[in-house]
């Protein structure tokens, strides 16, 4: 066998964050990671993946915990292995576009607080949408890893993917992530397009899959032998299924290798026994659903993210059209190319889908949701492709309202309007981040987590009526 590289390759454990975000509904707590927060440190993994994606929202809304002492916790434990988070480019953890001076803020806070490496996309693979949290993430010492979200189209080509890591690695890129979050990469495009990666950016490639179609390990393979420098598995409690192989499978077939990961073996298998008892309390409350292990074929043939097919799926049962399924199915790829071949991932697999729903259900572009006549207009960013102009006129956009700047041109700097409007609420610059992305789960949570604090003031505040100020103020 021969590898494209004699460096062990390097290991990102996702079991912190996107494990139990794809398997568990993000429910796992702090408490469920502090008995083996020690011996993760032990087992000679490049980083941990621990927080940003929905960690921060599901912490306050679901689980009554602060993010950022999570964040402090889980730093004060690991002291040896660097800890990396996912952030969304220009929307940070939510889901709008902010101000610079926002996204500035939030990753110095996120770095002063614990985080080595910031894991940075865009769903449109508009590279202005990353340029600030670029800059601010090395402004204060971060490393930038610049994620590529990976799909398949007739543009989605690997000379496509191939320019856009270049492009990343001039921005100032210190490691350029795929980030095939549906599984659509197969193992041999993977070895392909990693092999002319190797090739043409000097800096190291992480490879980020899931295991939903069941191809996961063998990509995982397949690149390593391409040479790629980092992948990202999950402790075997929480591995597969909609999250992401496991650790332990990799390392051992790699063992011996010229590529051999060198993780304990011991180390792990603790790991594991603690984070299976975990797992075990996850289905017991609901969270975890078996259902989410099986493997999805069909994403194999439509190409289209699991999620997304349950969602169709529940959209089309609600309007009580469910024989629609195949129509709607073979109506996606073509709003999607009228839309200019989004990749499908948050927020623009909701918008094609369900414009790709009415258009069976209510006449094709009879009706626009609010969000598709957003992308239209450019509100997210550039589109990959063209948009088709009559599609474009239907929605009724004209040509000269199309946005063209980077959209976060358009905002005015928000950090000391968000200080001023939170300043009776936040006590900490922390609190005021928490409470610009998400106003009203933050404000409901900060009033019980002070009133807990201080007893004194629980007999003052009102969490509704703190909740009730805030419940003009959108998302
Ligand atoms: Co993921």
């Amino acid at each position: 066998m021969e590898f494209l590289s004699d460096k062990p390759l390097l290991i990102t454990d996702t079991i912190l964050r996107d494990a139990h975000q794809s398997q568990a509904a993000t429910r796992m707590t702090i408490g469920d990671m502090l008995p083996a927060l020690e011996i993760l440190d032990s087992v000679g993994y490049y980083s941990l993946e621990c927080w940003g994606g929905a960690t921060f929202d599901a912490c306050m809304r679901f689980l009554n915990e602060d993010p950022w002492e999570r964040l402090r916790t889980i730093r004060k434990h690991v002291k040896h292995t660097k800890l990396q988070m996912l952030f969304r480019g220009q929307n940070i953890l939510g889901y709008k576009h902010y101000a610079d001076d926002v996204v500035d803020a939030f990753c110095r806070k996120s770095i002063e607080n614990g985080i080595d490496i910031i894991r940075i996309f865009d769903a449109l693979n508009d590279v202005r949408n990353l340029e600030q949290a670029i800059r601010s993430t090395r402004k204060y010492g971060g490393e930038v890893e610049a994620a590529m979200s990976y799909t398949v189209s007739p543009i989605h080509n690997e000379d496509y993917f191939v320019k856009l890591a270049r492009e990343l690695e001039e921005m100032g890129a210190s490691a350029i992530c795929i980030k095939d979050m549906a599984n659509l990469l197969l193992p041999m495009d993977a070895y392909s397009l990693i092999k002319r990666l190797k090739e043409t950016v000097s800096v190291p490639i992480h490879l980020h899959t899931h295991n939903t179609t069941g191809t996961g390990d063998m990509v995982n393979l397949m690149a390593a032998i391409a040479g790629v420098d980092i992948v990202d598995t999950a402790l075997s409690p929480l591995a597969n299924g909609t999250a992401q192989p496991a650790t332990e499978s990799l390392a051992a077939t790699l063992k011996g290798t010229p590529r051999d990961p060198g993780l304990s073996q011991e180390a792990m298998s603790q790991a594991a026994a603690h984070f299976r008892k975990v797992a075990q309390r996850l289905k017991d409350a609901g969270s975890l659903d078996p259902k989410v292990l099986s493997v999805d074929t069909n994403t194999l043939i439509y190409q289209v993210p699991g999620g997304m097919l349950s969602n169709l799926i529940s959209q089309l049962k609600q309007a009580g059209k469910e024989d629609k399924y195949y129509e709607v199915l073979a109506e996606v790829p073509r709003v999607r190319k009228d839309f200019g071949y989004p990749p499908l991932v948050t927020p623009t697999s909701q918008i094609v889908g369900t414009q790709a729903v009415m258009n069976v259900v209510v006449g094709k572009y009879k009706a626009f949701p609010k969000e598709s006549k957003a992308l239209l207009r450019g509100e997210y960013g550039a589109v990959p492709g063209t948009v088709n102009e009559e599609v474009r006129a239907l929605a009724g956009i004209r040509p000269e309202e199309v946005i063209t700047c980077r959209p976060a041109d358009r905002l005015e700097p928000e950090l000391e309007k968000y200080k001023e409007e939170f300043k009776d609420v936040a006590k900490s610059e922390e609190d005021v981040l928490s409470l610009a992305l998400f106003p009203q789960v933050a404000a409901k949570f900060l009033a019980v987590r002070d009133a807990e604090k201080a007893p004194e003031a629980a007999r003052q505040t009102d969490p509704n009526a703190v909740r009730e100020l805030y419940v003009e103020f959108k998302g």
